[in-house]
């Protein structure tokens, strides 16, 4: 990499550094409109970090394991989410657990971090077999018949997120849900798009009204779960009470119900839809190739016996996770991190300036031709125990890294793993045409409904 500091003069970079590529800003906000995916640079599938410019502003694609150990794991501390991330996300998720930053987020994390420990987490195990095969004892009833695999797991995640974490949910309709999540999510390619231009907050857009329309009858919904868990509080030790119960250790404050909704909304949003989409590109992966699926369902067999699958089932699917890792490397259902620089820092080489925005795209990552061979191949044996040590840590990162980690991640493996062992142990879903093109809606959909036949196993 040659040139002078394409960042700022004044950063004197430790070791010069370019060439900045340089998009034509028309070209790379429809892209950014049309699908994220297609607004990165096509260095970052082969470069291990990249600096470009799109409307006079420079930005840097870190793609490179060790750097992004570097970000997101060694300086966490002056890297703030940013204007993209409050812009595209703030107005549904306020300043909940996803969106916050410094010591507002970091309450946040303690407050709830003791729902996500291991032993807590086994707890859940009965819950999310349960929800399984009510979808499993459903598909079963429309064999022959065509589904919406995206919305059963869509469903089906919904149902654990608010049975483990929400008190049950009190009713809250799962098919609105689906569809304001998606009205919402589905003009955020404009959010990030005016955030480049530096548009005013206010600027119109297609599809906005609806989008703030979804976000009322989400919060209201959400307020409503509140409103009855205060009334009739449970014994159950779960996320709602916790949220209640939650004490700012710098100020005594307490949540207030704003702030309980931005965390009931991050956590309904972020705790179902991608562990769903994880589950089905999976089913799509498989029923293309049937020698994989084949081994999974062989080893649910032997597992479980032939039996039911129980709690102590899911952590012994060993290769039913390694199929679940690999669905993600390759659809990575959060694809893209964002962060600014809150001060400037040092990164490899480079002094980044204080206000640059970095990106990890982690589907980059994931299919990035020095750090995989035959990246677009499914091959769940990547995520033996001994391949995976063999690689870089940061070399696949679905949930992130550093003290932002997912909270969920051990959740959503567990509750995945469950979900595919109960219901390929009684059916199979069957595939026409060819898989959808990944669209980044914030998370990684098919562009398309993955629409696929129900058989008996
Ligand atoms: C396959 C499923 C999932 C994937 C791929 C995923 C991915 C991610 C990623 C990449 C981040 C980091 C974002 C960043 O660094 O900017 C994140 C954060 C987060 N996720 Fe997940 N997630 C999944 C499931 C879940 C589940 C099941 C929950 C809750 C039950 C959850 C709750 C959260 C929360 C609250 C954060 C913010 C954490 C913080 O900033 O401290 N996620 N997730």
């Amino acid at each position: 990499m040659t040139g002078s500091s394409p960042l700022n003069d004044q950063s004197v970079s430790l070791r010069p550094m370019g060439p900045v590529t340089e998009a034509s800003t028309a070209k790379a906000l429809l892209a950014l409109i049309r699908n994220p995916l297609d607004a990165l640079p096509p260095a970052v599938f082969t470069e291990p970090l990249v600096f470009s410019k799109t409307a006079g502003r420079v930005s840097i694609y870190i793609s490179d394991p060790a750097l992004i150990q570097e970000a997101l794991v060694k300086n966490a501390d002056v890297l703030g989410k940013g204007d993209q991330v409050r812009r595209a996300l703030g107005p549904a998720l306020g300043s909940g657990l996803l969106t916050a930053d410094g010591a507002h987020w970091k309450w946040q994390r303690q407050s709830v971090a003791s729902a996500f420990r291991p032993s807590s987490l086994t707890e859940l195990q009965p819950a999310m077999l349960a929800a399984a095969r009510q979808t499993s004892d459903r598909l079963l009833k429309q064999q022959g018949e065509t589904v919406d695999i995206g919305h059963e797991m869509m469903k089906t995640t919904f149902d654990i997120i608010v049975e483990t974490m929400m008190s049950g949910g009190h009713g809250i309709d799962v098919n609105r849900v689906e569809r304001s999540i998606t009205d919402y999510l589905r003009p955020s390619g404009w959010t990030f798009a005016l955030g480049v231009v530096g548009a005013p907050d206010w600027t119109p857009y297609p599809g906005r009204r609806r989008a703030t329309k979804a976000v009322e009858f989400l919060r209201s919904s959400l307020s409503s779960v509140l409103e009855e868990c205060r009334r009739s509080p449970s014994d159950r030790h779960d996320l709602v009470s916790m949220l209640i119960a939650a004490t700012d250790p710098e100020t005594e404050r307490k949540m207030t119900d704003e702030e309980i909704i931005d965390n009931l909304m991050t956590f309904i949003t972020a705790g179902h839809e991608t562990t769903a989409l994880g589950l089905a590109w999976t089913f799509d992966l498989l029923a293309r190739h049937p020698e994989y699926e084949a081994r999974v369902a062989a080893e649910i067999d032997e597992v479980t016996q032939g039996g039911e699958v129980r709690p102590e089932h899911i952590a012994e699917l060993h290769y039913t996770r390694q199929v679940f890792s690999e669905a993600m490397r390759l659809y990575p259902p959060a694809p893209i991190i964002t962060r600014t620089a809150l001060k400037d820092f040092k990164l490899g080489d480079y002094l980044v300036p204080e206000g640059t925005v970095m990106f990890v795209p982690i589907y980059a990552v994931h299919h990035h031709a020095a750090i995989w061979s035959a990246p677009e191949t499914f091959d769940p044996d990547r995520f033996r125990p001994d391949a995976t040590k063999a690689r870089h840590r940061y070399a696949y990162m679905p949930f992130g890294a550093g003290p932002r980690i997912c909270i969920g991640n051990a959740f959503a493996v567990m509750e995945a793993v469950a979900v595919l062992a109960v219901i390929l142990q009684k059916l199979r879903l069957r595939t026409a045409g060819n898989t959808p093109e990944p669209l980044m809606k914030v998370t990684l959909r098919p562009r398309t409904s993955l629409k696929m036949t129900v058989v008996a196993a």
